[in-house]
C-alpha cells in the first residue's frame, strides 16, 4: 500500500479537506479502525447507535430486507469518495491501487464465509452468481439437477432454461406450507436423488415466507452421493453466520445490496477449490482477479470498483459487530413481528411458528384486504414491506434487520392491526 507523501497530502486537502484525507487508502490502510464507520464494542452492540448510521429517518420503518437493504452512510460516503477521486485524479497510479482494492475485498469476503480468498469471485450479485454456476457445468443428456420449487427465478428458471438446451432434465423438490421441519426436507431431498443427479441447487432462507434449510445437512447429503451442492444464499448472506468451512457446498452465492447493506450491484460466489477444475468461466474480458480462481473466472471488464471497495469495508463492519449476534438481533425481532401479527384477528401467517424453522422473514395474509392496498397504506404509514400476489400463500412480506428498533416493528404491527380493525 502507497504511503501518504507530503504532496498528495497537501492535494487531497485542496480536494475535499478531511473527509477526502480520511478516504485516501493509506489513511484507511494506516488506521483500519479509521474505515469511518462507526464500530461497536465486540459483544456488546448498540443497536440504536448502528440504526443511527442508516440514513432513513427514525419515522420510517424499513422492514423489507429480503428485498434490498439500506446500506450506512460510511458505504455510501466510501462510494462517492472514490468515484470522485477516480475522476478527479484519474492516473494510471490510482486506477491501479483501485484494482489492487480488489484482493482486499476478497480477503475480507474469505474471512466472513470462513474460506479462503483463493476461492472467493466478487460478482454484480446473486442473479450472476447462480448463473455462472448452472453456466460453468458441464451437464448434458441423462444427466438431473434437483431443485426445491421455492428457489429464485436466477437459479430455478436458469437450471430449466438451460436443461433444454444442454438436454439434461430438472427434478423439483415442492415447498410444504407450513415448513414440516428440517427432517421432512432432508428426506425429500434424499428420495428425490437418482443414480443420475448431478446437481443440489436450494436456498438456505427462502424469501417467500422465510422458511430455513439443514444447509450443512443437505451439503453432507450431496457430497454422500458426489453430487455438485449450490447454496442460494441471497437471504441469508449477512443475515445468518455461515460457515463455509463446515457446511462444504461447492457453490455459495449472495448479494451485498442485500442483508449485508452493502453498496448497490456487488455480489460473491463462492466456488469450493475441489470443484475448480471441473468448472468453466463464463465471461471472459480484461481485469481478472488477482488470486486463484479470480485470475480466470472473474475478468468482467470495467467495473464500479469503488462499490468493490466498499463492499469489502462492509463486510469488515459486519465482523465487527459479529455476524452471530447480527443474527440473533434479526430473529428476536422477526418473533416479535410473529408473535404481534399472530394476535391480531383475521391474520392468516404463511411463516412457521418453530422459531428454527424461519428466518427473519413473515409472510401473511391480512384477512380478505387486497394487499396491493394495503402495501400502499403502509407506505402512508412511513412502513416499507413487499407484497406477495397470485394464488401461492398471498399476502405482505416484513423482513426485519440489524438496523431496525422495536418502535418500527410495532409500527408495521399497529398499522396492519388498524386496517384489520377498519378496513382501508
Ligand atoms: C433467494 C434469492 N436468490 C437470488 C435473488 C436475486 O438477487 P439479486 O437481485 O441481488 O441478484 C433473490 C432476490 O430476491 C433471492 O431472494
Amino acid at each position: 500500500m502507497s504511503t501518504l507523501d507530503r504532496r498528495t497530502f497537501a492535494r487531497l486537502f485542496a480536494l475535499g479537506g478531511s473527509a477526502a484525507l480520511l478516504g485516501h487508502p493509506a489513511v484507511a490502510e494506516a488506521a483500519p479502525g479509521s474505515l469511518r464507520l462507526s464500530l461497536p464494542g465486540s459483544g456488546t452492540a448498540d443497536w440504536a447507535s448502528i440504526r443511527a448510521q442508516f440514513l432513513m429517518p427514525p419515522d420510517v420503518a424499513v422492514l423489507n430486507a429480503a428485498n434490498l437493504c439500506p446500506a450506512p452512510r460510511a458505504v455510501l460516503d466510501e462510494v462517492s469518495r472514490f468515484t470522485e477521486r477516480l475522476d478527479t485524479e484519474p492516473f494510471p497510479g490510482f486506477r491501479s491501487e483501485l484494482l489492487s482494492f480488489k484482493e482486499r475485498t476478497r480477503d475480507a469476503l474469505a474471512a466472513h464465509l470462513r474460506v479462503t480468498p483463493e476461492e472467493i469471485l466478487i460478482t454484480r450479485n446473486t442473479s450472476e452468481a447462480n448463473n455462472w454456476v448452472s453456466n460453468g457445468l458441464e451437464l448434458g443428456p441423462g444427466d438431473e439437477v434437483l431443485i426445491f420449487s421455492d428457489n429464485h427465478p436466477s437459479n430455478n428458471q436458469a437450471w430449466k432454461a438451460k436443461g433444454e438446451r444442454f438436454g439434461y432434465s430438472v427434478r423439483e423438490v415442492a415447498q410444504v406450507n407450513p415448513h414440516p421441519g428440517h427432517e421432512y426436507y432432508l428426506e425429500a431431498f434424499r428420495r428425490a436423488i437418482t443414480p443420475n443427479t448431478r446437481v443440489l441447487a436450494f436456498m438456505q432462507h427462502t424469501n417467500t415466507v422465510g422458511d430455513v434449510f439443514p444447509a450443512r445437512e443437505l451439503c453432507a447429503l450431496a457430497r454422500e452421493h458426489g453430487i455438485v451442492s449450490l447454496i442460494d444464499g441471497a437471504q441469508s448472506f449477512g443475515l445468518m453466520d455461515v460457515d463455509l468451512s463446515d457446511w462444504q457446498p461447492d457453490f455459495f452465492s449472495g448479494s451485498a445490496h442485500k442483508w449485508p447493506c452493502g453498496p448497490k450491484e456487488t455480489g460473491v460466489l463462492f466456488v469450493n477449490r475441489r470443484i475448480h477444475d471441473r468448472f468453466w468461466p463464463s465471461m471472459y474480458s480484461a481485469y481478472p482477479g488477482g488470486r486463484g480462481l479470480s485470475r480466470t473466472h472473474e475478468g468482467m471488464g470495467q467495473r464500479d470498483t469503488p462499490a468493490v471497495r466498499a463492499f469489502g469495508s462492509q463486510i469488515e463492519f459486519l465482523s465487527a459487530i459479529g455476524q452471530a449476534e447480527i443474527e440473533a438481533r434479526s430473529r428476536e425481532l422477526t418473533t416479535m413481528l410473529f408473535e404481534e401479527l399472530s394476535a391480531i384477528e383475521g391474520v392468516h401467517l404463511w411463516t412457521s411458528p418453530h422459531a428454527e424453522r424461519r428466518g427473519a422473514v413473515v409472510t401473511f395474509r391480512p384477512g380478505e384486504l387486497d394487499t396491493r392496498r394495503v402495501l400502499a397504506a403502509l407506505e402512508e404509514d412511513g412502513v416499507v414491506a413487499a407484497s406477495r400476489g397470485g394464488e401461492d400463500r398471498p399476502g405482505i412480506r416484513f423482513s426485519p434487520h440489524f438496523y431496525n428498533t422495536e418502535a418500527d416493528v410495532e409500527r408495521g404491527v399497529e398499522a396492519i392491526g388498524r386496517y384489520m380493525r377498519s378496513g382501508l
